[in-house]
């Protein structure tokens, strides 16, 4: 693999945190490289909560089953659509572009040395009205992940995934 894509597979995702606080301008940092993502005619739909209240993450962490690390993070952060924005007011566009958003979040966060991971919400319509419910959303806008954010406890290795059987060469 090309060294100069190491951070790419450096990028791992990170579910346990040490008690220290994540700085301000890091966080500022990590969402500029979101909105750096590519997004469909740039609408740029995407808005992002951040959280650093304690008792706030538990309440989310309430509400998500597979997400229990927020407790722990430094900081969370609610990444949601606005399907008033979204191209051609399509959902799928409005996912898109969050994802897209969302990945560059959790590799800006590993090359800063943090540690992240992307908790799913979208489409479980449980957690998107737990999450809409917690800061009332208005309907137009759409929870799509909460991604926790903390010092790493540990390091894993690097790895690929590659997977020969996923490549189609020219044809199926
Ligand atoms: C749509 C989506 C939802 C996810 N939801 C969760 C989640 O709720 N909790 C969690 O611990 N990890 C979640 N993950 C992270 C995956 O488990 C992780 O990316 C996968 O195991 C690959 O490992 P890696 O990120 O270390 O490469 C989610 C990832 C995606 C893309």
């Amino acid at each position: 693999m090309h060294s100069n894509l190491k951070s790419i597979f450096a990028r791992r995702s990170i579910r346990e945190y040490k008690n220290r606080e994540v700085p301000d301008n890091m966080i500022k940092d990590i969402l500029e490289a979101g909105m750096a993502a590519p997004s469909a005619v740039t609408k740029d739909p995407w808005h992002f909560i951040v959280v650093r209240n304690k008792n706030m993450l538990g309440q989310i962490a309430n509400g998500l089953p597979n997400g229990q690390m927020l407790r722990k993070a430094g900081v969370g952060v609610v990444v949601c659509g606005d399907m008033n924005k979204a191209h051609d007011s399509q959902e799928s566009y409005m996912i898109q572009d969050c994802s897209a958003a969302i990945e560059n979040i959790l590799l800006a966060a590993s090359m800063l040395g943090l540690g992240a991971c992307w908790l799913g919400v979208h489409p479980r319509r449980e957690r998107i009205n737990h999450i809409r419910g917690l800061f009332s959303l208005h309907d137009n806008i759409v929870p799509v992940s909460v991604i926790s954010i903390g010092w790493p406890n540990s390091i894993p290795q690097a790895r690929t995934r590659y997977n020969e059987a996923a490549v189609h060469y020219e044809k199926w």
